[in-house]
C-alpha cells in the first residue's frame, strides 16, 4: 500500500512542560522552546509539499491551568504573532486560528486578525492555529449557527447532511487531516478535531514537543505511507 503525502497534518504538541522539568526549569521555558520547534517543522513541512498543518496550541480545557502558566502562553502566542508580522516578507506562510477566538482577550483576538490579513496573500503552507479549540465546542457552535440560519430561512432542516454541517465547522476551508501526530507519549485526542479525524492515521511517539524534529516527522510520514487505509472496505 503506498498512499502519497499527506495534505493535512494535524500535530498535538504535547510534553513541553514534561521537556522543562527534565531541565529543572519553569514551564515556560518548555513552551518557548516548543514554539521554536514548531517554527523549523513549518520550514521543513513547507519544503516537503505539505499543504496544511494544524496545531493544538490551547485547548477549551486548558484554562483551568493556573493563571501564571495561561498568561505565559497568551503571551508567548502574542509574541509568537509579532515575531511573525515583524519578519513576514521572509515567511512563506499563510496562518489562521480555529476555535472560538471570543474568549481571548481583545489585544489577542486583534494580533489574530492582523496576522491573518497579512498573511493571507501567502502561497506556501497553510497554518491552523487551534486557540481556545475543542472539537466538541466546535461542533455545538456549528450546530447552533446551523439553528440560526434555519430559523433565518437560509437552510432548510432536510438541508442538513455531513457536507452541509462540515461547512459550518471552523475548519470548513481544510481538508480533513489524513494524519495526526501526537508527541510525549499520551495516546489520546484531548478533544482535537474530533469530527474531522474520523479516518485519519494517528501516529504516537515518546518525543517531547520541544524535541520533535525532522527526522521524526519523515518518520510519521514514511508510517503513513506503509498504512492500509480501508476506509470501511475490505
Ligand atoms: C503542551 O505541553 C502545550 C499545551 C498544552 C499548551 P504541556 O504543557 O501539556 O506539557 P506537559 O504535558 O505538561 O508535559
Ligand atoms: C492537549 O494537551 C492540548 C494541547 C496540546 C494544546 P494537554 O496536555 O492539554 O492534554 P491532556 O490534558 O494531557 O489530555
Ligand atoms: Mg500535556
Amino acid at each position: 500500500m503506498d498512499n502519497s503525502l499527506p495534505r493535512h497534518i494535524a500535530i498535538i504538541m504535547d510534553g513541553n512542560g514534561r521537556w522543562a522539568k527534565k531541565r529543572f526549569m519553569p514551564r515556560s521555558f518548555g513552551h518557548r522552546a516548543g514554539a521554536q520547534t514548531l517554527n523549523k517543522l513549518l520550514k521543513e513541512a513547507d519544503k516537503i509539499g505539505i499543504e496544511h498543518i494544524t496545531v493544538y496550541a490551547f485547548s477549551t480545557e486548558n484554562w483551568v491551568r493556573s493563571d501564571d502558566e495561561v498568561n505565559t502562553l497568551m503571551n508567548l502566542l502574542k509574541e509568537y504573532i509579532e515575531d511573525y508580522i515583524k519578519d513576514n516578507s521572509k515567511s512563506n506562510i499563510k496562518i489562521d486560528a480555529i476555535g472560538d477566538l471570543s474568549r481571548l482577550d481583545e489585544d489577542l483576538q486583534n494580533k489574530i486578525k492582523k496576522l491573518e490579513k497579512i498573511s493571507s496573500h501567502k502561497k506556501g503552507l497553510n497554518l491552523h492555529i487551534g486557540l481556545n479549540y475543542g472539537g466538541r465546542d466546535e461542533i455545538v457552535r456549528a450546530a447552533k449557527k446551523i439553528f440560526e440560519d434555519i430559523e433565518k430561512g437560509n437552510i432548510l432542516k432536510n438541508d442538513i447532511n455531513e457536507n452541509l454541517f462540515s461547512s459550518y465547522l471552523d475548519t470548513k476551508n481544510i481538508p480533513d487531516p489524513e494524519l495526526v501526530i501526537r508527541t510525549s507519549g499520551e495516546q489520546r485526542l484531548s478533544n482535537f478535531l474530533l469530527w474531522q479525524s474520523s479516518y485519519s492515521e494517528f501516529y504516537f511517539t515518546d518525543k517531547l514537543w520541544p524535541d520533535f524534529d525532522i527526522k521524526e516527522l519523515n518518520n510519521a510520514i514514511e508510517q503513513f505511507k506503509n498504512r492500509d487505509r480501508r476506509f470501511g472496505g475490505r
